[in-house]
């Protein structure tokens, strides 16, 4: 099982970007966790960053050539971007939302996931953790079993 993780705009800023809401681990140090995670559960993942809405886009796509899912936190594009939002729906992978903050406790502009009806769920609100649940929520989906 392979699985594509993608984060987007200014997730590369985890550790020092707003810690009190993001916590203090850096983007490598959780992806370096969740790649332990992934190969105790027997599954490959590749992961890519990006500030920019078209390499969000791109990955997606390619995605449907060698990957069985995907794990997206499209940061800030999650709330307004329908050109990401198509991306998804252009493809036949299950796509799972993830925010490490819990978006609905926010802003009410983070209220809205124009993402969330063409993924499969939403994880949000449970920090770096969000990304080993929603690795785990595809796994049992990919399987079947939910
Ligand atoms: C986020 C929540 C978004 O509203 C915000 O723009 C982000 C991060 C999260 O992981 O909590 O960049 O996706």
């Amino acid at each position: 099982m392979k699985v594509m993780i993608i984060n987007g705009p200014n997730l590369n800023r985890l550790g020092k970007r707003e810690p009190a809401i993001y916590g203090h681990e850096s983007l490598d140090q959780i992806m370096g966790s969740l790649s332990q995670q992934a190969n105790e559960l027997g599954c490959e993942i590749e992961h890519h960053q990006s500030n920019h809405e078209g390499d969000l886009i791109d990955w997606i796509h390619h995605a449907e050539e060698e990957h069985d899912g995907i794990i997206l936190n499209a940061g800030a594009f999650t709330h307004y971007s329908y050109a990401i939002r198509d991306a998804i729906a252009s493809i036949s992978l299950p796509v799972i939302e993830v925010h490490l903050s819990n978006i609905y406790a926010r802003e009410s502009f983070r209220h809205t996931s124009v993402l969330l009806e063409v993924a499969i769920g939403q994880i949000s609100g449970f920090g770096s953790i969000g990304y080993e649940l929603a690795l785990r929520g595809l796994i049992n989906h990919l399987k079947g079993e939910i």
